[in-house]
């Protein structure tokens, strides 16, 4: 059997292999942030496709942190009774599932939330303004109050989303990151915040439960997060209780070519752009470490664990066209995924429309 359909455990949480779906934002949650019914069925899709864990999208924990059109929410109680749903439609397929919990920060929407957006430090040509001591602790209260209200729902952990530019990203970078106070400054001021929110939702999960960390391995950016910086933010961050790491890296600001999700992926030699960040993490954390970007072939996905650059492999795009990649690579059909990493999955999403592989629907159906 391929180590990728190894079964294994993250602080007690059996998954059964070693396949990731990566946070996506899917755009199907209603106005609220509540799941619908599309969104329910997609994350049951996922459960059936054979995804051993599934992260959802990032769900905002407070409203000023949203950050895209039908976003899903985890910043009120109410959304709870449908958060439940959508885990027990995974669970009763034999899936896993995570909420990743987000902030966007600086770059929040302020457009949909008519709220000035807030960030460690103001931006030049850009609204907000830099957070006072009682935003922090209002802050580090919706991460743990969302943490909790994940538990009541049933999932089986929380991913903290402290990459991509969004607010934990943000404190972590000196790009964004101007402050004199003990939150800014030194690595130890810029993780300061990531620490405290880590130990606030450790004190609302309790001890049985992952808590994951999705972290930018430098954000290719003049005087942004460096390699260095980001792996000792790990190890920090793993004294604190974090059970794993997935390493991810830049942002939309950093341009095309630095973006997370990167275009034209079409050679072996091209995937798993972060594998070198990730081999540094695994070689210091001493906990799992789930790698995304780019990963499209089963026998890169397969070396990528066997050489030990990662233990876990983490994909958002294939899902996206293929929910049923993982099936259909365990049932012997290798080849590589059919995402084409045209970025186009984008658009429906930012229409309101709901993400899906736009390629894949002009190539079927001729739209
Ligand atoms: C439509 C879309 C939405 C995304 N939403 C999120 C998100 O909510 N949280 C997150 O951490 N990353 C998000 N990402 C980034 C992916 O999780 C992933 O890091 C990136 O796409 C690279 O992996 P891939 O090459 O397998 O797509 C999103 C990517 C796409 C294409």
């Amino acid at each position: 059997m391929s180590i990728l359909f190894q079964e294994t455990t993250i602080r007690g949480l059996t998954l059964r292999n070693r396949f990731v779906r990566s946070a996506t934002w899917e755009g199907m949650a209603d106005a609220k942030g509540a799941p619908t019914e599309e969104l329910i069925q997609l994350m049951g899709d996922l459960a059936s496709g054979g995804v051993g864990l599934i992260i959802t999208g990032y769900a905002f924990v407070s409203e000023e942190g949203r950050g895209g059109p039908r976003q899903l929410g985890i910043h009120s109680d109410e959304l709870v009774g449908r958060l439940r749903e959508m885990v027990r439609e995974v669970h009763s397929r034999g899936g896993r599932i995570v909420a990743q919990l987000g902030h966007c920060g600086i770059q929040a929407a302020y457009n949909l939330t008519g709220m000035e957006p807030i960030g460690p430090s103001p931006m030049e040509g850009r609204p907000g303004r830099g957070m006072t001591l009682e935003d922090i602790e209002r802050v580090r209260l919706s991460f743990a109050r969302a943490a909790k209200r994940a538990v009541d729902a049933g999932f089986d952990g929380v991913q903290i989303h402290a990459a991509h530019g969004y607010l934990l990203s943000q404190f972590l970078s000196p790009y964004f990151n101007k402050r004199e106070d003990a939150y800014g400054g030194s690595l130890e001021g810029r993780v300061r915040l990531l620490v405290e929110v880590t130990r606030g939702i450790r004190e609302e999960v309790g001890a049985e439960k992952p808590v994951l960390i999705k972290i930018n391995c430098e954000d290719f950016l003049p005087g942004g997060l460096t390699l260095e910086d980001s792996v000792k933010a790990g190890e920090i961050l793993v004294k604190e209780g974090i059970d794993a790491i997935e390493v991810s890296g830049g942002m939309r600001l950093a341009g095309p070519k630095f973006m997370p999700s990167r275009l034209g992926i079409r050679h072996e030699h091209e995937e798993a752009y972060f594998k070198e960040a990730a081999k540094e993490f695994k070689r210091k954390v001493g906990v799992p470490v789930i790698l995304v970007g780019g990963i499209r072939s089963f026998q890169v996905a397969e070396r990528l664990v066997e050489e030990g650059f990662a233990d876990y492999i983490s994909m958002s795009r294939p899902f996206i066209r293929e929910p049923w990649l993982v099936n259909r690579w365990k049932g012997g059909d290798l080849r590589r995924a059919f995402c084409v990493s045209d970025n186009l999955c984008f658009e429906p999403a930012q229409a309101g429309e709901g993400i899906y592989c736009v390629t894949e629907r002009r190539e079927t159906k001729g739209e």
